[in-house]
Order: C-alpha cells, then structure tokens, then sequence
C-alpha cells in the first residue's frame, strides 16, 4: 500500500471515529469523562463556559486527534445554537452528548434563607434548563448518527435526586427534575437517540474535598460500599451506558456503593 492511500484509510478512520460532546468537559467530572472517550477512540469536543484555558489544555493532553475546546455556556441559548453550528462545521455530526455541567453550594437543608432567589435561578437555569436547552440544540446532529443504535444522550445527575440529601433542597429537586426530563426525552427522541442518567453517590474530587470533613466521615460511613465514588468509576458508567447498554433508554443508572440503602 502506498504512502498516499495509508494516509487517506487512516483520514477515513478518523472521520468515522465517534464524536462526543461534554458540556463542563473542563470541570472535575467533565476532565476524568473526556479522558475515558477520548480513550474510546472518540473525538471529543470540551464543552466550556469559564474555564476555556483549562479546556484547552485538556484538548492537548487527551489521546488521539480531533478533540476540540469549544464554547458551550449551557444558561446562553443563543451561544448554544453557535456551538452546534460549530460542532456541525468541524465533524458534521453528534453521537454522543454527555450533560455534565452543574452548579451548587452547600446550605443546610433548614436554613431557607440562605437558599436565596440568586442561587436558586443558577442552579435551575444551569442543572435543568441547561440540560433541556442543551439537547434541544444538539437535536439535529444528534439525529444524524451513524452508529449502530443511534446517538446517546448521557445526563450526569445525582443520587440526590432520590434521596433528597445533597448540597442544598434546590440542588436536589434540579437533579430529580434532570433524571425526569430522562425519562420524557428518552420516549420523545427513540428509537434514534438514547438517553440515560448516570446518577453518582459522593464522589471524591476536587469539589467534594472542599466540604467539611465530619459531614465527608459520614457519608462514608453510611455508604454500604464504605467509601466515596471514585471519578474512574462515574466515567466508566458513562462509556457503559453509550457502549454496552445498548437496550437502556430512559434509566436512572445509580453508581453509589449503594447510598440509598442505609
Ligand atoms: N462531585 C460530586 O460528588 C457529584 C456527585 C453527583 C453528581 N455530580 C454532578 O457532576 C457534574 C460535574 O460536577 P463536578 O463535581 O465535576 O463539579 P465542577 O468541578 O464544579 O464542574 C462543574 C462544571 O460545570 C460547568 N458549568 C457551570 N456553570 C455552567 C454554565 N452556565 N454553562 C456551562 N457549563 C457550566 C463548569 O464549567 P466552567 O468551569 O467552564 O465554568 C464546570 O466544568 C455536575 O452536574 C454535578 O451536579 C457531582
């Protein structure tokens, strides 16, 4: 086989490699979750709103060709309608679209005034109706996967959705609300497009290190599994739910070590 010809079959391969798109690709989640596609063999765009330089340096680090940064502020719907046609310019296509950005802040459960109406319409505007406005935008190349079975959506939500504990009451009624619009956008976009919530327990990152430390014991302690979720296992789930999962559609997928249970 001549030089030519090795150089357009290994063009074609890259062209046919997946694409996926992570809104907060830059943010703790978001980094360990690109890394996993990336090793897929997929080309991975970073969805960014703050932290464009971290996306940036995440696209340079990740294994094999064809990721990109690119803008995804998931409050801006406007921005989001440029983000597709961007994403549509560079690869033509979506098959995977994993929502991973979020917003909370720790408040106790009982003090309702310090959940005040700012923090409220970020973690509504950002956790629910940027999920819906996201997949909403990337509708029509989602639609246009090749791969077999179609496109996936994957929604990272939170055990909190359930349990009605975490960081804060709205933080946990936007998680609900997250893994309910699951179940109405898995029905309203089969048999093309997949859509599952991933719903991690604790997970031991940057974030969560930042908590106190005797509420940290705890959720430990309550944890049949005696331990935090490790950030490899929530990106492991994700490529499960797109790869092997292949007959889920509209499943809330705990990834816990059983939370709920104690
Ligand atoms: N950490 C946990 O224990 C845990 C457990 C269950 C579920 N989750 C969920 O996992 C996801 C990731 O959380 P994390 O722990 O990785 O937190 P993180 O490090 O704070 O990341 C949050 C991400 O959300 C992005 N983001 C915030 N506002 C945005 C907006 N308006 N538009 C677009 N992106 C926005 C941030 O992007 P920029 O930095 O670019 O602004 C950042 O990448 C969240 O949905 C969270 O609710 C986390």
């Amino acid at each position: 086989m001549g030089a030519s010809s090795k150089k357009q079959d290994s063009e074609k391969a890259s062209t046919e490699r997946p694409v996926a798109v992570v809104t907060g690709g830059a943010g703790s989640m978001g980094t360990i979750i690109c890394g996993a596609l990336a090793r897929e063999g997929m080309r991975v765009a970073v969805g960014y709103n703050r932290s464009g330089e971290k996306a940036k340096k995440l696209v340079a680090s990740l294994p094999g060709e064809g990721h990109a940064a690119i803008a995804a502020p998931v409050t801006d719907s406007p921005a989001l309608a440029a983000m597709a046609v961007e994403v549509s310019k560079r690869y033509g296509v979506c098959d995977v679209l994993v929502n991973c950005a979020g917003v909370t802040r720790f408040v106790p459960h009982g003090d309702l005034d310090s959940l005040d109406d700012d923090l409220i319409e970020n973690i509504l505007s950002t956790n629910v109706r940027g999920v819906f406005a996201t997949v909403r935008a990337m509708r029509a190349l989602l639609d246009k996967s090749k791969q077999a079975g179609g496109a996936v959506i994957v929604n990272i939500s939170s055990i909190a959705a359930v349990t009605a504990m975490g960081s804060n009451v709205m933080y946990c009624a936007s998680k609900a609300a997250v893994d309910n619009m699951t179940k109405s956008l898995a029905r309203a976009l089969a048999p093309r497009i997949r859509v599952i919530s991933i719903s991690p327990g604790v997970v031991d990152n940057d974030f969560i290190r930042s908590m106190d430390k005797k509420w940290l014991e705890e959720q430990v302690a309550r944890t049949p599994l005696k331990r935090l979720a490790a950030p490899d296992e929530v990106a492991a789930s994700v490529i499960a739910a797109i790869k092997h999962l292949t007959f889920t559609t509209g499943g809330i997928i705990p990834v816990d070590g059983g939370r709920p249970l104690s």
